[in-house]
């Protein structure tokens, strides 16, 4: 797709990756409404602040009337709880799962239909190397973070028809609050991947591998 005809929608865009896709996508020449739960703490200029919680149904909906001219949803809102499913604690666990996969879908489910009355365009799953390698401690997220590849996997086939292109982003670690306690060498820099993953939706790709760990990793599942 012409990023730089666009009008994209980008979940968490007030801080972190979110903020590096809303300000890249603004660099390329697309319109963009950078959504977040608090939208005065957005602070791109030229982007349009839109207030979006993917976890409460009636922001959705509010958000989908109001970016009613939208061609590209980047699900990029996310959290890490990251408890053990033994053990973690139960609400936490649902947090994980609240956000990173109901939320995308709820999210999904409110602008598909929006953009395919807009002639088509796509979408992108910020998902994790994560959703393949399941590690006990972190078991919340990686569960959540499997479930929302499954649903990238499934609106690929249902949106197809509607001219709606699904792409699904894998990474590891990217310097950004939610891996703050990771050392820095393990971290790439959320640029770069921003770089990547909307070369990947230009292009239409399918997938998007973010880093060489995630790289290494899709490479062994069949292993
Ligand atoms: N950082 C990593 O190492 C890494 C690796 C792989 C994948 N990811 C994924 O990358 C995405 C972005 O994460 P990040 O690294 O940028 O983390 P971050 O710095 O913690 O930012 C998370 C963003 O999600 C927003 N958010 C959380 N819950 C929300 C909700 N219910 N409704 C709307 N927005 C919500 C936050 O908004 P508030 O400011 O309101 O909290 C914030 O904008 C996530 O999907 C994450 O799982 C991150």
């Amino acid at each position: 797709m012409d990023l730089t005809t666009a009008v994209a929608v980008v979940t968490g865009a007030n801080r972190g990756f979110g903020r590096h896709l809303a300000a890249q996508l603004l660099g390329r020449g697309a319109t963009v409404y950078a959504a977040a739960r608090d939208p005065r703490s957005i602070d791109l200029p030229g982007a349009i602040p839109l207030a979006l919680d993917v976890t409460d149904p009636a922001s959705v909906a509010r958000a989908a009337a109001r970016a009613s001219d939208a061609t590209l949803l980047i699900n990029n809102a996310g959290v890490s709880a990251g408890q053990p499913v033994i053990g973690g604690e139960l609400d936490a666990i649902r947090l994980d799962m609240e956000t990173n996969y109901f939320g995308t879908l709820a999210v999904t489910r409110a602008f598909a239909p929006v953009i395919e009355a807009n002639g088509g365009g796509a979408i992108l799953n910020v998902l994790s190397v994560l959703s393949w390698v399941h590690p006990g401690a972190l078991g919340s997220y990686s569960a959540a973070k499997a479930a929302a590849w499954a649903l990238t996997n499934a609106t690929r086939e249902l949106l197809a028809p509607a001219g709606i292109g699904v792409t699904g982003l894998h990474v590891a670690y990217m310097d950004t609050d939610m891996a703050a306690s990771v050392p820095p060498e393990q971290k790439t820099d959320p640029a770069v991947v921003a770089k990547l993953a909307l070369d990947a939706v230009e292009r239409g790709d399918r997938e998007v591998l973010g880093d060489d760990l995630t790289r290494r990793a899709k490479a062994g599942l069949a292993a």
